[in-house]
Parts: C-alpha cells; structure tokens; sequence
C-alpha cells in the first residue's frame, strides 16, 4: 500500500503531536489528562471529541471516529495513506526518501503535475477571454443567468474563444509539450498538422479537486446549440466518477451535510444563495466512489434533482447508494420551477432556505413514488401497495422512525394503520426490531463482541498476560476478521519486543475506518483489580471459546471430526488458568 518504511513513517508521526495536528481545525480545551473539543466529523453542540496527548489518538464517542494522527488526517481531508504522510512530513520539514518512487510512479507523477499545470493555464486563458471583447456575449449570458460578479470569479468561469487552436497556441507559448497537450484532452490533433481546441465559443466551468487542482472543464453553449454541455474527457488528473463539482468549497462549508443537485449551474446558484455545502455530479451516473466521497465530509445529504420524471428515477436511483454509505438520505423537490437554479430566480434565496427545511426523508419520499404506481380504491392494488410499503418500513433507521412514516402513509393512503402493520410484521416473519441503518456506530455492544474488545484490552495492557494468555488464545478463535486482525497485530508486536500500545497498534493499521474501530475498542477498556483480573480473563475465555467451537460444530455438522470437536469444547470450558502459571 505505503512505499515508505516503517521507520520513515514512526519518524513522520512522531514528530507531529496529535494535539497540535487536531487543533489546527478543532478547538481543544484540556479537560483533566485529554483535550475536548467539538467532532468535526459530525454535527454536535456538546463536545465528545477526545484527544488523547499520552496514547497519541483521538476519539469521538459520538459517532465512533478514532485513530492516530495519520488517520486523523487522512480522514479529514479525504487523503490516501502515502498523501496523509506528505502532508504530516511537510509540516515538520521532514524530507521523504525519493528512492522509494520507481522510474515509472516518478515520470507519473511528473505527467501529472503538467496536467495540472495545463489546466491551471487553460483556466486563466479562459478567464482573461471572458474579460476580453471575444468574451462579451459570454458576459451577457452570465448577466441574463444572473451570475454575480463574486460567484465568476469564485468559480473561475471563463469563456473558450473562436479561434481555431486559440488555446493550444497559448499552451505551446507556455512551453507544454505537444504530448503533453494532447494528454489534457483539451486539444487534439485533427490531421497531421493541424491541432484543434476541444473547447470553442463556450461559456467554461473549471472542474476542481479537493485539493483545489483544476482538473477538468465543462463548457456550455451559450445559445441553443448542441450539445449543450461538452465535458474534458476522463485523464490522468479527472476520474469522473471519484469528483464532484464545488467539493472543494462546499467541504470548507464544514457542514457534514451535503446537497446533491444535477447541473453546474444549479450548483452555482445555490452556492450563490449562500448555501455553501452544495455539490454537482459531473454528468455521470451518481455511484459509489461519489458516495464515498461524500461519505467523509458529510453525515447526511439533501438530494435536489430537476422536478422531470429523470429527475425522479435518478433520486430513486442515488437513494442506495448513498445509503450502503452510510449516509443519512432526505430528498427535496422544487415546485413551480423546473430546477433549483431557475426556483432561486423565480423565488429568491429565503425561499430556498424554507425549501431546505422542507426536506423529506427518502423513505417518505420513496413511498410516494410507490403510491403513484397503485390505484388505491381498488382493494387488490391497496394490498400490494401495502406490502410494498411494509417492505420499505425495513429501511427505517429505527422501529420509531418507521412508527412515524407509518402513521404518515396511512394518512395520506387512509388505509388503516393495523392493516400495514399487520402485513410488516408478517413481512419480517415474527423478527420485530427494524434493521439499523449502518452509520450508526455501534455503541453499547456487549455480549460476546464486548468479551473479544476485553480480552483484546487486557492483553495489551500488560505483557505478563500476554505470555500467559497467548498460550491458551488463538486469534482466529476471535472469529470475526477484524478482532483477529488486531490480536495478530498485538501478538506479533510483543514477540518481536516491540512497545505494544496504541501509537503501536495504529501504527500497523492504514485505514481510517479501521483505525476507527480499534480505538473504539480501547476507549472502552476497564480497569481491573489485580485480584479480579483473573476470574475476569477466565470468564471471558470461556465465553470466546464456547463461541468459537460452537460456530466450529455448526460447520461441521455432519463432519466425523464432530466428536472431537464437542469434546474440545468441553476441555475449553474446563480450563481454568492462573497468574503463576508458566
Ligand atoms: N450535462 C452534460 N452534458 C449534457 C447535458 C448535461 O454533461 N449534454 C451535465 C452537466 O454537468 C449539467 C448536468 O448534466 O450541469 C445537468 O444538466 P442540466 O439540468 O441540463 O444542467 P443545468 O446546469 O441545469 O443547465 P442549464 O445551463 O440549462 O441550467
Ligand atoms: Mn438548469
């Protein structure tokens, strides 16, 4: 994954204190041995954000977030792992070692800074074009859209002029190289010697990344023609499907909440109204990486799509993805205008922020569309539609919300309250509790989960209890994947007599989602007596194993070994150890 050593890594995070890292974006008060501040991971008003100065992590016990300073970072700027080390080396003037880039992932990298270049000199040719005479019936396209003279300028709006090669002209007198050029895909080479713009007479959006990199251009017509946007094609530098237009303003907007229209203009009109956390999918269908994204600057998104029937099944489209990313989903719709951009105009921008509050829950808004498909005066069609909704019900976040959007369907549909209840309860078959939406960290998880977080606690909290432990203890008897993960790492750090605390435990785990749940983990460590420790270790033991031989026999049901393995289970719950042995 990383191409730096373990080494260069412990020295560039060693060298940036968590404290001073965390406090350049949340403010921290010391509260006893921690700092306190307010998540900037979710909306609070009570600060559950900890630092931790001793054991060098954070962690939020609102919504679960957790980590050291390298996940810290990579999560709050949306960095990869190696970008995050830059970052953090940077900041203390540590020198990377170069040797660790191979000939190719150096000329890449080299390709992609010209890239990034052209694009910044590509924007300012065509800004200077819209201020220019050539630019005049661009200018009166923005003055009739009523595109303010701040927003141009904050979204570096420009205007691509008539000329053949106008740009490419320029770009060569800048000293790109033709290759280069090409790579943009701003100009092509039509014949052998001609090299034509792919952008002329065009109204030119920059398409900017999260680091603020211009990486790509969406250029409309400024009449009818067709067709009316024309887009940079995807690059080295603009993967469409992992950007979203005004990302990088709307995350300054340190919202957690998103608002996802379709066009730049609506975008800009928005961000203009002084709604700032607005971002625009680049024409491409909305998927996964954009959710992702989203995902780690915001909680919950508004989608806010055109009012047409496409507008509509891109919403009911956008709704699971965003969700399987744990995103909380509303959905609104402009009335009387055809987007959100033309709303402003016909209504003004108080109006728009009363839209906002106006927003829905998709399942209400789910449910909607679903009606509109029944005729509800005719019973047969009333039960399916019944079931329909019993089976969206499942996707409440929680057995209230659903009561809620119940008593909401039944309202609108007037069919009887008991009668769709009745058909979910059928539904999930006697299961009554509604699936948890995934966001939602798990906070108070006890039982068998709780057993494998303790023992993980208690093993890494001295290593006495280490030697005696890992004798009786293998990871994989964790079962899940992550603990055994974790109690590998534990183990192996100890075996090679390696501090074995959190800095050394994060320092073995490259995600933010997995450092996340690590320090979860720890947070939750008890304290124990001397004297209790070890009924404590023994109880917790046996409950890991009976788990552990109890999936073991369910696997292998019909299997001959099944004798042995009832009879490891017994040994299992027999075994007692204690402090003097080994
Ligand atoms: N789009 C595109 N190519 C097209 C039409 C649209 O790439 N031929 C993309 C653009 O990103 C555009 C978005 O889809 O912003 C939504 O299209 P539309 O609603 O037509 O865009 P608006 O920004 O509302 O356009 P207009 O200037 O007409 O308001
Ligand atoms: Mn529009």
């Amino acid at each position: 994954m990383s191409y730096y050593s373990s080494d260069v890594i412990d020295d560039v995070r060693s060298g940036n204190d968590i404290v001073d890292v965390v406090g350049q974006y949340v403010q921290l008060k010391r509260s006893g041995s921690t700092y306190v501040g307010l998540c900037p991971f979710h909306n609070e008003k009570t600060p559950s954000f900890h630092v931790n100065p001793e054991g060098q992590f954070y962690h939020c016990f609102g919504c679960g977030v957790g980590g050291n300073v390298i996940g810290f970072v990579m999560e709050h700027d949306n960095l990869s792992f190696g970008d995050a080390i830059k970052y953090l080396a940077d900041r203390i003037n540590y020198t990377l070692p170069e040797v660790s880039f191979t000939k190719d992932a150096q000329k890449k990298k080299e390709l992609k800074q010209k890239l990034y270049d052209i694009h910044k000199t590509a924007a300012r040719f065509y800004y200077e074009c819209l201020m220019s005479d050539e630019g005049k019936n661009a200018v009166e396209y923005l003055d009739k859209r009523e595109v303010s003279i701040g927003a141009r300028r904050k979204f570096g709006l420009g205007y691509s002029p008539i000329a053949k090669g106008a740009l490419y002209n320029r770009l060569k007198e800048a000293g790109f190289d033709d290759e280069a050029i090409i790579k943009s895909g701003l100009a092509y080479k039509k014949d052998t010697t001609a090299f034509y713009d792919k952008f002329f007479n065009r109204l030119m959006f920059p398409i900017i990344d999260v680091y603020g990199n211009i990486i790509g251009f969406g250029g409309r017509t400024l009449g009818d023609g067709q067709p009316k946007y024309l887009n940079s094609p995807e690059t080295d530098i603009f993967n469409k499907s992992k950007n979203l237009y005004n990302l990088n303003l709307a995350k300054q907007a340190r919202k957690r909440e998103l608002i996802l229209v379709e066009g730049y203009m609506d975008a800009i009109a928005i961000y203009q109204a002084g709604f700032k956390n607005v971002v625009a999918s680049l024409g491409t269908a909305f998927n996964e990486n954009h959710s992702r994204v989203m995902r780690s600057y915001a909680d919950s998104v508004i989608l806010l799509f055109d009012s047409d029937e496409a507008g509509v099944k891109a919403v009911l489209r956008a709704i699971p993805v965003l969700r399987n990313a744990g995103l909380r989903v509303k959905v609104l719709q402009v009335h009387d205008a055809k987007d959100p951009d033309e709303f402003i105009k016909k209504f003004g921008a108080a109006a728009f922020g009363e839209l906002l509050n106006t927003a829905k829950s998709h399942i209400l808004f789910r449910a909607e569309q679903i009606q509109k498909k029944y005729d509800l005066n005719i019973l047969e069609e009333r039960i399916d539609f019944s079931k329909e909704i019993a089976k969206l019900m499942t996707e409440a976040d929680n057995s209230i919300e659903a009561d809620a959007y119940l008593r909401e369907v039944s309202r609108i549909t007037q069919i009887d309250l008991s009668a769709i209840q009745n058909e979910i309860n059928r539904l999930n078959n006697g299961v009554t509790d509604v699936k948890p939406v995934r966001n939602g960290r798990n906070t108070n998880k006890k039982g068998i989960d709780g057993a494998r977080e303790d023992i993980i606690n208690i093993i890494m909290s001295n290593r006495r209890y280490y030697e005696i432990i890992s004798r009786y203890l293998k990871p994989e008897e964790l079962l899940e994947p992550f603990y055994i993960k974790i109690l590998n790492i534990i183990y192996s750090l100890y075996s090679d007599d390696k501090a074995v605390n959190t800095q050394s435990i994060l320092d073995c785990i490259e995600t933010p989602e997995e450092q996340s749940k690590f320090t979860a983990i720890f947070v939750k460590r008890i304290k124990f007596d001397e004297n209790e420790v070890i009924k404590a270790i023994n109880d917790i033991l046996r409950n890991i194993k009976n788990a552990y031989y109890d999936k073991l026999i369910s696997d292998n049901y019909a299997s001959p070994d099944i004798a042995k393995l009832i009879d490891d289970k017994r040994k299992a719950n027999n075994l007692y150890i204690s402090l003097s042995d080994g």
